[in-house]
């Protein structure tokens, strides 16, 4: 069985309520599915998933969730190579926020390709001015990446 892993990055439980409205998605489709909160680097690396799924929201001024800080801390300080890494990305941000517009997710697909990381498809950007759940946004964007990325078993 294939094995997906979802790292969340949150401060108010959006992106992990999104992590969890997804996963059945996933789990249909065939995957075995590990929600990840306050990732390590070994999460990823250490037997390294088929696939990885990102939810990460923002937070400060274009800053990582503080229970994420430690882990894109050691994807640069550690550089280890993610060339067998294929994912997925979800930023929940809030476009009021201006130029820090979902800037913790654009900065993890920046690090995350800069290793090697093949990222599948489009980055999700979910604006919470346009959209209450985050949920509403995630669900139709998973279920058309799934489809669009040949992902379904
Ligand atoms: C103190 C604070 C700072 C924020 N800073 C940003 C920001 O710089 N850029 C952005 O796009 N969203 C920012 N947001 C919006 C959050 O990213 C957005 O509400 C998100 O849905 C929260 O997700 P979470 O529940 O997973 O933490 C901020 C929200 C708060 C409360």
């Amino acid at each position: 069985m294939s094995k997906l892993k979802i790292f969340v990055g949150t401060v108010y439980g959006g992106a992990l309520d999104v992590a969890e409205q997804v996963s059945p998605l996933f789990e249909q489709s065939g995957y075995d599915v590990a929600i990840v909160e306050q990732p390590s680097l070994e999460d990823l690396t250490d037997d390294m998933p088929d696939l990885a799924l990102f939810c990460v929201s923002t937070t400060g001024s274009g800053d990582f969730p503080g229970d994420f800080v430690p882990f894109v801390r050691e994807l640069k300080t550690r550089s280890p190579s993610l060339a067998a890494l294929r994912y997925g990305l979800i930023a929940l941000g809030d476009s009021s926020y201006g130029d820090t517009f979902c800037g913790s997710g654009r900065a993890l697909d920046e690090v995350l390709a800069d290793l090697g990381g093949k990222r599948l498809g489009e980055r999700l950007e979910i604006d919470a001015m346009e959209t209450f759940m985050a949920d509403d946004a995630a669900l139709p964007w998973v279920e058309e990446w799934l489809t669009s990325q040949g992902l379904r078993g």
